[in-house]
């Protein structure tokens, strides 16, 4: 039991989100040991609402040019609302990891144009050879969303044992309505999110940080 905790404990250290790949591809056969072992995560009835529009080669180039011109244009409307504010620890924890990444890229306080630049690369799906678009239907709500993120943890972490580095990608539910487009995904669907995924560029300055946790009793209240 002991050594299988920490093997699991050292997979979830392991993994984080990576924001430049390598062009590679992942062979198929290593995409579908990470997705059936995604779906192994729980959901209530069981309803596996996860679905899964999967891209490789010419259709992840089309995809970056799909968001790109949404983006251009300027139609920013995600399925799911997006958060109202961040306040507190949890404003003080998003400008913690944000900064973390621009001052691995050289990103200076105050430079839009580069902050910017950096929050292109969401678009560009960070140069991944792959990407993931989950969606949930419509009628669970929030819930299906509950689930869905079980899936999207889990196939982050079956991806970092097979050697294949991820990144989930809210940004690009950003623009859903293009999503529903390109790829004829129903109404009666909500896009969660993206995971752009393939093998790490290790040397990238993008990928030199790690973010840190709270420690557990800060996040847990005891009762008994
Ligand atoms: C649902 C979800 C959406 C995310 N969306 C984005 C995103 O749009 N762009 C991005 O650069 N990172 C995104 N991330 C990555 C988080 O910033 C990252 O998980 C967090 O900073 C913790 O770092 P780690 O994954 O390296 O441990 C997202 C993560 C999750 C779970």
């Amino acid at each position: 039991m002991t050594m299988t905790f920490s093997a699991f404990d050292a997979l979830l250290a392991g993994r984080f989100s990576c924001r430049a790949f390598r062009a590679d591809p992942v062979p198929r056969a290593v995409i579908e040991r990470i997705l059936g072992a995604a779906c192994k995560v729980p959901s209530w009835c069981n309803a596996q609402p996860w679905q899964v529009v999967i891209t490789s080669g010419a259709e992840t180039d089309a995809l970056r040019g799909a968001l790109k011109d949404a983006v251009e244009a300027g139609s920013h409307a995600p399925d799911l609302p997006f958060p109202t504010g961040y306040s507190g620890v949890y404003q003080q924890r998003r400008r913690d990891c944000g900064w973390a990444l621009y001052d691995a890229v050289g990103v200076t306080r105050g430079d839009r144009a580069a902050l910017a630049r950096q929050s292109m690369r969401n678009f560009d799906l960070f140069d991944a050879p792959h990407c993931a678009i989950i969606s949930s239907p419509a009628e669970l709500g929030a819930y299906g969303a509950l689930d869905c993120g079980g899936f999207v943890t889990a196939f982050t972490l079956a991806a970092q044992a097979e050697g294949v580095a991820t990144i989930p990608q809210a940004a690009l539910a950003g623009f859903s309505p293009v999503l529903h487009r390109h790829f004829g995904i129903g109404d009666d669907r909500l896009i969660l999110c993206g995971i752009s995924f393939g093998y790490a560029d290790p040397d990238a300055p993008a990928n030199s940080f790690r973010t840190d946790r709270a420690p557990v009793d800060e996040i847990v209240d005891w009762r008994g």
